[in-house]
């Protein structure tokens, strides 16, 4: 099957004040030393592959006192050139939204708004043809699918994370092109499963060792699939799909429980 790939607008901050001071999800040990020069290498090979592959990076200025800000995906979702601003769970991440939102306003957004209910953007929402699929569980809370729903216009489907290693949508799930996908089912409760496989019967299922990896957490522009390097089983039926899979490296980033899609937001235009 042929792949188009369409060119992208993405949002990054680097991740100039990274480190792991603090742990909210399994994946963080503020004990493991963080390479702050190796995670900076890091991201910009992911910032420059993207730049290499046609699509426009915006940047947005990495604050001091916010070492998460790299995992942009977080800040807020933008759909139909509509942007939702995001509200996090948790204190040490609280004022990252602001700063999206300051941003969204300074760069022509005129449709912003600000959430009254906890959602981590892109984390737990990703968009697909004919959805808006939301994830609950860890972070963002079920009354932020209907004002996602309200905002958009879009049908939400909500999806009940169950594993804390992936605690957001977007490291158990992801949107290659269209409505087709690639998760790890045993993220997901028995009925949320069953909602995925009735939506989504051809999906590319991981395994356990790829979702592991973080594999999932990967980003599609419909024919370039980045994803983290480790997850070497999703190569080849992403390569059998028509996908040309592109390993990253972004080990050190890994280190705070994220990978290519946590560091990328996506601004969808109006059409
Ligand atoms: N340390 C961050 C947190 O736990 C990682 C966020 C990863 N981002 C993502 N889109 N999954 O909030």
């Amino acid at each position: 099957m042929h792949r188009d790939a369409t060119p992208r607008r993405y949002l990054m901050c680097p991740p100039a004040h990274f480190r792991v001071s603090y742990s909210i999800n399994p994946w963080m040990d503020p004990a493991k030393p963080v390479d702050l020069q190796l995670a900076q290498t890091q991201w910009e090979d992911l910032r420059d592959r993207y730049r290499a592959l046609g699509h426009t990076v915006e940047l947005l200025d990495a604050r001091p006192g916010l070492p998460d800000m790299v995992f942009a995906a977080n800040g807020a979702t933008v759909v139909d050139g509509r942007v939702l601003g995001a509200r996090f769970a948790y204190a040490e991440r609280a004022a990252e939204a602001e700063a999206h939102l300051e941003w969204f306003r300074g760069h022509g957004f005129t449709e912003v708004h600000e959430p009254s209910h906890i959602n981590e953007g892109e984390g737990d929402f990703a968009v697909t043809a004919g959805w808006l699929l939301a994830g609950r569980g860890f972070r963002s809370s079920p009354l932020s699918h209907d004002e996602a729903q309200e905002f958009f216009g879009r049908p939400v489907i909500g999806l009940d994370l169950v594993d804390p290693r992936y605690y957001h949508l977007d490291t158990a799930l992801c949107v290659l092109d269209g409505d087709e996908i690639m998760y790890y089912p045993d993220a997901f409760s028995p009925g949320s499963r069953a909602v995925l496989r009735r939506l989504f019967p051809d999906a590319l299922i991981a395994s356990s060792a790829d979702a592991a990896a973080l594999g999932l957490n990967a980003v599609s522009d419909g024919r370039h699939v980045l994803l983290p390097q480790a997850a070497t089983g999703l190569f080849g039926p992403l390569r059998d799909r028509g996908f040309e899979p592109i390993g990253m490296d972004l080990g050190e980033l890994l280190k705070g429980g994220g990978s290519v899609k946590c560091c990328t937001q996506e601004l969808r235009p109006a059409v």
